[in-house]
């Protein structure tokens, strides 16, 4: 992914060149490209180095690629700016429990972005729903980001899959 100078600009969305998002339009719907573009230049960069991951490794289902590209959908218009990202990962790190209680439900107050990606695996998974995406699509981004024991075997192989490219990308 190309990172740019951003002129003006300190936000984590316009800091980041637009990525080459045909393999998004070839594996998705349109209306779920829809709902793709509504991410951030990074996201969309991330979700498509996922996608090539996981064709790096074998075929790849139609369901999982509309998961690799959508799982983080639910983070777009969560106000995940850079320092945000940056103060999401420190206290993941060093502090959990803060992080635990600065996730609480927080609509405009500025906590909102640490719930808005404390929740996105539940968020996207709306989204996708509403965009038309196929239930396992919806099962693989609601499942992204929780163990593997605590979800139904029919799953666990493509999510299993989802979660190493996810972690690596
Ligand atoms: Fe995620
Ligand atoms: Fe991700």
């Amino acid at each position: 992914m190309q990172i740019s100078a951003a002129p003006g600009s300190g936000s984590y969305r316009d800091s980041v060149a637009s990525p080459d998002t045909r393999p998004a339009q070839e594996a998705l719907s349109a209306e779920a490209f829809e709902l793709f573009r509504t991410m951030s230049a990074a996201d969309q960069g991330h979700a498509l180095a996922v996608l090539r991951l996981l064709r790096g490794e074998g075929p790849v289902s139609p369901d999982l690629s509309a998961a690799a590209l959508l799982h983080d959908v639910g983070k777009a218009d969560g106000g995940l700016t850079l320092p945000y990202r940056t103060a999401i990962v420190l206290l993941e790190t060093f502090w959990p429990q803060t992080l635990k209680r600065l996730c609480g439900y927080a609509e405009g107050s500025w906590r909102a972005p640490f719930a808005a990606d404390a929740h996105h695996a539940v968020i996207g998974a709306e989204r996708c729903l509403a965009a038309g995406c196929s239930m396992r699509t919806v099962a693989l981004v609601r499942y992204h980001d929780v163990a593997l024991e605590a979800v139904s075997s029919d799953l666990c192989v493509d999510l299993e899959r989802l979660k190493r490219a996810d972690d690596a990308s």
